[in-house]
């Protein structure tokens, strides 16, 4: 039995020493240097090639090197007959937590203004708010929602939360599906997306969501570039309706150095590194989902096929 790592160059160098260490008793084989297909029950993968996992007879088990597996899932040839599981590392959802309550408070606290008037040498007060003034929507209220949204209440914001299906969370408003989506856009003066890219999600960021929030919203994207209809945010921005926006994500990564994100006023951009996988932690947890798989016990944070996450 074996089992297949495919990431980046960079990540791999930095996987193999831990795995090696912590796996001893397992066969691991680095891409491209993957042997014998036939022998392969496990793959860890991040941006697998389309086909690359349907071409191992045996896989019984793909983890994906991150939380979001939307990547695995555009491969229309993904053996649907493996148990796909997504990584949920706590070291992650800490750092995910860090980066949401980090661009709330630079928009809250109105710093893209403070950081143009001060290449201007302007000393101006601004009317500022309090965070229990100004109400925060977490699109996404699941494991890294929940996390970012306690943060933000522990800051003193007001925070609601959006999910696929009803759930209460103590402490929360939670508005839940289609029919839920405009009452938490109208209450939120600062919208953040923390969504897996889904059918159902793709596209979600859009024009007509913009106009349903208060004038002046701010916008947070961490979830994924599909969530952003790219086309409609600076109209948003250079009317006003939206006063700024921090991105995580991007249609396409890295960003291309003419895309016009890069220059606007209104766009605080960061090179997808709101929660980046850590090795260290990761690996302990990759470990344990495949001795509970060999041993035939429930392995945790399997995704749904037909759910999409
Ligand atoms: P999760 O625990 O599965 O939570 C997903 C949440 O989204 C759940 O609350 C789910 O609702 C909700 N949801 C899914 N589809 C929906 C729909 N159609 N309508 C309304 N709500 C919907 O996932 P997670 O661990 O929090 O991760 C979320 C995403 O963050 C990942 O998929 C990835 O794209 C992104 N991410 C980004 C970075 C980064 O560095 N930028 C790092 C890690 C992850 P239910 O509660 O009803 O299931
Ligand atoms: C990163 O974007 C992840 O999904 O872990």
């Amino acid at each position: 039995m074996a089992i297949l790592f495919r990431s980046t160059p960079a990540a791999t160098a930095r996987w193999r020493p831990l795995l090696g260490a912590l796996m001893p008793d397992h066969e691991i084989r680095y891409w491209p240097d993957i042997g014998d297909k036939a022998a392969i029950e496990y793959a860890l993968v991040w941006h697998p090639e389309p086909g690359l996992l349907a071409s191992l007879p045996n896989l019984k088990l793909v983890f994906g090197l991150g939380a979001g597996i939307d990547h695995l899932l555009r491969d229309p040839a993904l053996p649907r007959h493996a148990l796909i599981v997504r990584l949920v590392d706590p070291y992650m959802t800490h750092a995910m937590s860090e980066y949401v309550a980090w661009s709330v408070l630079r928009l809250h606290r109105q710093d893209l203004d403070y950081r143009a008037q001060q290449h201007a040498a302007v000393w101006r007060e601004r009317d500022q708010k309090n965070a229990a003034e100004r109400p925060v929507g977490i699109l996404g209220f699941g494991t890294l929602g929940q996390e970012a949204g306690g943060k933000l209440k522990a800051l003193g914001f007001d925070v609601a939360g959006w999910s696929r299906g009803a759930k209460s969370v103590a402490g929360f408003d939670i508005f839940d599906g289609a029919a839920g989506l405009d009452g938490l856009l109208a209450r939120s003066e600062i919208l953040v997306c923390l969504l897996p890219l889904t059918p159902e999600t793709a596209g979600i960021l859009n024009a007509r969501a913009f106009a349903r929030m208060p004038r002046g919203a701010g916008l947070v994207n961490a979830g994924r570039g599909g969530h952003l209809v790219e086309d409609d945010l600076v109209p948003a921005l250079d009317s006003g309706q939206l006063s700024g926006a921090v991105l995580d994500v991007f249609l396409e990564e890295p960003l291309p150095a003419g895309h016009p994100f890069w220059r606007h006023k209104r766009i605080i951009v960061t090179p997808h590194v709101a929660a980046e996988t850590h090795p260290p932690t990761a690996a302990p947890i990759i470990r344990e989902a495949i001795r509970r798989f060999a041993a035939g016990l429930p392995v945790a944070n399997a995704v749904d096929l037909a759910r999409g996450y």
